[in-house]
């Protein structure tokens, strides 16, 4: 397990344990953040899984095309801190991450 700070959409924070092999966009669901929809469940077509890494960006590999043209066509895309949580696998090494979920 590795801690994460999530943030919703109205502001409140809470420190989940997040599964490792679980992606971020999981472990957000499994935590009862009804903001994140994850509508097309990690399929990488939605966009509704979009948070803003507030940080450890450093941490993260960088988007794959597909995830770079979907947040792009974001009104709400962050070029410095927007990711798709379903394209981010939990390991060990994201201990201490944090992200806010994005708006719709
Ligand atoms: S859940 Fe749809 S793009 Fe991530």
């Amino acid at each position: 397990m590795v801690k994460i700070s999530v943030t919703n959409l109205a502001g409140q924070t809470r420190d989940i344990d997040a599964e490792v092999g679980l992606t971020l966009m999981e472990n957000i669901r499994e935590h009862d953040f009804d903001d994140l929809q994850a509508l097309c469940g990690g399929c990488c077509s939605c966009c509704t899984c979009h948070v803003f890494v507030t940080k450890g960006m450093d941490k993260l590999d960088p988007r794959e095309d597909d995830e770079a043209n979907l947040l792009e066509d974001s009104e709400h895309f962050d070029d410095a801190t927007s990711r798709l949580s379903c394209q981010i696998e939990v390991s060990d090494a994201l201990d201490g991450l944090a992200v806010t979920i994005a708006p719709e």
